[in-house]
């Protein structure tokens, strides 16, 4: 997508050959910076501090980070070692896993001399298919929006969405924002209600930023204010994406999705989740089997903002000597979601919908 008018993906080989850079997304929205990975322990590093996050992007880091490892040693011990290190840094995303095991079963067979340039292509085709299934679900859920603006009358759509499911959290495009930027640039007038997403704030900080670049109508609300504005109609659909989903469509996604998908159920809003292939959990069937990330306390107790002279400075917001507890992710089970939208089209969140798009994985299972 584009920054300031130039192109831009999440992560990509440096001009030397010799790195992987990223967009630091701890520095936004206040500063765009890049930064750089060098070895395998920056790229863990860059996963487990946030510098890179969401689902997608967390496999497509490891997948680089692995490049990495393999360029200083290639040997079977090191290669272990380093998907050990990146495989531990965040528990929910199964995009993570997934990336490191695709590798694993592409290089490991290889002979050491040869491992390093194998992973180098194997990390930059798994961007490049990330980027193309990301255009795919925004193709499919196009479909729902379309409809909803046919029924308006070419009124705004008003989408709500749930923490960055955006670009930034994909190597491009996003899951759940794929949809309405391609609603956008097909002419169809959308609105999304973005919930700012405390702690981290990945709503107010990334998801407003990407759609304010793009030009892309928003309004940033606190996240309990949903369903109020569910109550009152001010919402067409939600469209939120996922870190995991299980082989019968329960979704664990940022801390809030649940309580957003009650609202929605009540209010008779349709809920849907955007995912790639990569985040099905095949391996799982219930939801609440998803390990879920505890992150610090400070990130509840504390807050970061630039103040009027543009430093960006961190302040605590609560009295001094309570304790906070931080679970970053929660389980939507399956019966609260109207459908799952994926690069292979929507269906119903069930083992049997799910299969039907998938037919490979009753072989599999
Ligand atoms: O903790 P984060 O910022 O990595 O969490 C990200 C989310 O929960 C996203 O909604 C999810 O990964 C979908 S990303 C396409």
């Amino acid at each position: 997508m584009r920054i300031d008018g130039k192109a831009y993906r999440t992560i990509w080989p440096t001009e030397d050959g010799e790195a992987v850079a990223i967009i630091d997304q701890t520095r936004l929205p206040h500063a765009f910076e890049i930064a750089r990975l060098e070895t395998v322990e920056d790229a863990a590093r860059a996963i487990a501090e946030m510098q890179v996050r969401g689902a997608p992007l967390i496999g497509a880091t490891a997948a680089w980070g692995l490049w990495l490892a393999l360029r200083r040693d290639a040997c079977d011990a090191a290669l272990e070692a380093a998907i050990a290190l990146l495989a531990r840094q965040r528990p929910t995303a199964v995009n993570l896993a997934w990336a490191l095991e695709d590798m694993r079963r592409l290089v490991a067979p290889l002979p050491e001399g040869e491992r390093a340039q194998a992973a180098r292509q194997r990390a930059m085709a798994l961007c490049e298919e990330d980027v193309e299934t990301n255009r795919r679900i925004g193709a499919h859920g196009l479909g729902l929006i379309r409809e909803i603006a046919a029924r308006k009358g070419g009124a705004p759509v008003n989408i709500l969405t749930h923490c960055n499911a955006g670009w930034l959290a994909c190597v491009d495009w996003g899951t759940a924002t794929s949809p309405i930027y391609q609603a956008h640039d097909a002419g169809i007038a959308v609105h999304v209600w973005v919930d700012e997403t405390r702690p981290r704030n990945q709503g107010a900080a990334l998801t407003a930023f990407e759609l304010a670049k793009h030009g892309v109508p928003h309004t940033i609300i606190v996240d309990n204010a949903g369903g109020h504005l569910m109550q009152r109609g001010a919402v067409d659909i939600c469209l939120v994406g996922t870190d995991r989903t299980t082989a019968r469509g329960d979704v664990a996604n940022k801390i809030g999705t649940y309580l957003k998908a009650l609202a929605a159920h009540d209010n008779g809003v349709p809920f849907y989740v955007a995912l790639p292939f990569s985040t099905i959990d095949w391996s799982l069937e219930d939801g609440f089997a998803i390990p879920i990330e505890e992150r610090g306390p400070e990130e509840v107790l504390e807050m970061a903002g630039r103040t009027e002279q543009g430093d960006v400075v961190r302040v605590a917001i609560a009295a001094p000597g309570s304790p906070a507890a931080n679970p970053a992710f929660d389980v939507t089970p399956a019966r609260l979601i109207t459908g799952l939208v994926t690069e292979r089209g929507i269906c119903p969140a069930s083992r049997e919908g799910l299969l039907g798009l998938y037919p490979e994985q009753r072989a599999a299972g």
